[in-house]
């Protein structure tokens, strides 16, 4: 039978996943792909580590420009993560004709357009399944389950850490700091929990998907980035009030020329199935023109379901190689190099939607109209008032939520009224996603 060699770099929570999978399940995987798929060497810093598995003596090294060097290794994983060394000897194996595995969405958001053009100028595959969504097979789905589809948009919770942290908020009432710690302590935050709450991680993977579905070149920088860090117990509770639960949304719309990328707490109808998404898990609604809307839900990050997505790029090579078609087969982004466009992400100013705004109001009369009075200068139609609460600090809250309204009056309009001196405190906003409610 056929011997496929593997070179596995970093062995660190993902990397023992696979390489636990790749050992212990080799049987059963020989006996789908009707190969053997053989982990043959294992590159990381800490060769002294228990990680529960018995490497054969010489499996491990700390030299891991060796293995991407090493002639008998067919695939190369990565799985050091981070965008110094990761992407030498990604780029290493490349220049060597290794295809590569990597789960590294931070390295293919920055730099994914110079990786997948030298893999494409070498005659090799880059493999990124589990960059996206862990365990859920989206990067297959949209570049080869949904191949006849136009995709019209993309809604998804990305990232386990913020939809943890928001679940315990909105369903045991936990402060935000306390619920960040229990996701650190689960094992599925980043090691710098900022790229978590502050919405960078769920950009990481809406610029990849965002390429995948609309054929675009990667484009991180002008995706609109908001995270938790600011929504208080308090707007949780008023959207509980009005239907809506609060999520951390990667959204991205295909307008035709142009495509919306935005990531953002929104405020979602508890009717929509991704209210109704707790925990670490992540789940993507995908709607394409043949298939209407369709959904994945699963595990985004872990050890053995992101280890589980890993091994399905492993496999895909694998088949590849035994087949002849060492390349290209499947086009790496979706569309083939040559057809892959430019598009242009419209600024978030630029974006029409429906908002909840929360004001620090004095309770006097006449409070309501200059509010209301500024917001009708620039436009914004008020759906509904609410003024609920106790007055705390001689305030008391004053919600709104807003009929359609362009962003770019939205802020001169709250930047106004938060200069009046009937208001304290900075508004706060929210955007709504309802499609109920689309007036
Ligand atoms: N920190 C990420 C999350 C892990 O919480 O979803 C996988 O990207």
């Amino acid at each position: 039978m056929n011997i496929i060699h593997v070179g596995l770099l970093g062995c660190g929570t993902v990397g023992t996943g696979v390489a636990r999978i790749l050992m212990e399940k080799e049987p059963l995987i020989s006996d789908r792909v009707g190969a053997v798929i053989r982990l043959k060497t294992v590159a990381d810093i800490d060769l002294e580590k228990d990680r529960g598995i018995r490497f054969e003596n010489g499996m491990l090294t700390k030299n891991a420009f060796q293995v991407v060097c090493d002639p008998e290794i067919d695939i190369v994983i990565e799985m050091i993560g981070g965008e110094g060394v990761a992407k030498d000897l990604i780029l290493k194996a490349i220049e060597h004709k290794k295809p590569v595995v990597t789960a590294n969405k931070a390295l293919l958001a920055n730099h994914g357009n110079a990786l997948f053009k030298a893999a494409a100028q070498n005659g090799v595959d880059l493999a990124f399944e589990a960059s996206v969504c862990g365990c859920m097979p989206v990067i297959k789905t949209i570049r080869e389950s949904l191949v006849g589809n136009r995709i019209q948009s993309m809604i998804g919770i990305l990232n386990g850490t913020c939809n943890y942290i928001l679940s315990k908020i909105t369903n045991d009432g936990s402060v935000f700091e306390a619920a960040l710690a229990e996701a650190q302590a689960k094992g599925f935050a980043e090691a710098d929990p900022t790229l978590d709450v502050e919405g960078h991680d769920t950009a990481h993977k809406l610029a990849i998907l965002s390429a995948l579905a609309y054929g675009m070149e990667i484009n991180l920088p002008d995706i609109y980035v908001e995270g938790i860090s600011r929504i208080t117990p308090m707007d949780i509770d008023f959207a509980r009030q009005f239907g809506y639960t609060v999520k951390l949304l990667a959204i991205s719309k295909s307008l035709g020329n142009a495509v919306e990328a935005r990531i953002h707490p929104t405020m979602i109808p508890f009717e929509n199935l991704l209210s109704s998404v707790n925990g670490s898990v992540n789940a993507l609604t995908i709607t394409g023109d043949a298939v209407g809307d369709m959904m994945l839900y699963g595990y985004g990050a872990g050890m053995m379901p992101t280890a589980s997505a890993v091994i399905s790029d492993v496999v895909d090579l694998a088949r590849n190689r035994i087949s002849g078609a060492s390349r290209g087969r499947i086009p790496m982004l979706s569309y083939q190099p040559g057809r892959i466009r430019k598009i242009p992400i419209v600024p978030i100013k630029e974006i029409d939607t429906h908002y909840y705004f929360r004001f620090a109001a004095l309770d006097q009369p006449g409070v309501l109209s200059k509010i209301s009075g500024v917001l009708g200068n620039y436009g914004i139609s008020i759906k509904s008032v609410h003024q609920k609460g106790r007055k705390t600090n001689g305030s008391v809250p004053v919600v709104m939520l807003s009929h359609l309204a362009r962003e770019e009056y939205v802020i001169k309009a709250l930047s106004e009224i938060s200069s009046l001196d009937v208001v304290s405190d900075t508004p706060v906003l929210i955007r709504i996603e309802d499609e109920a409610g689309q007036d």
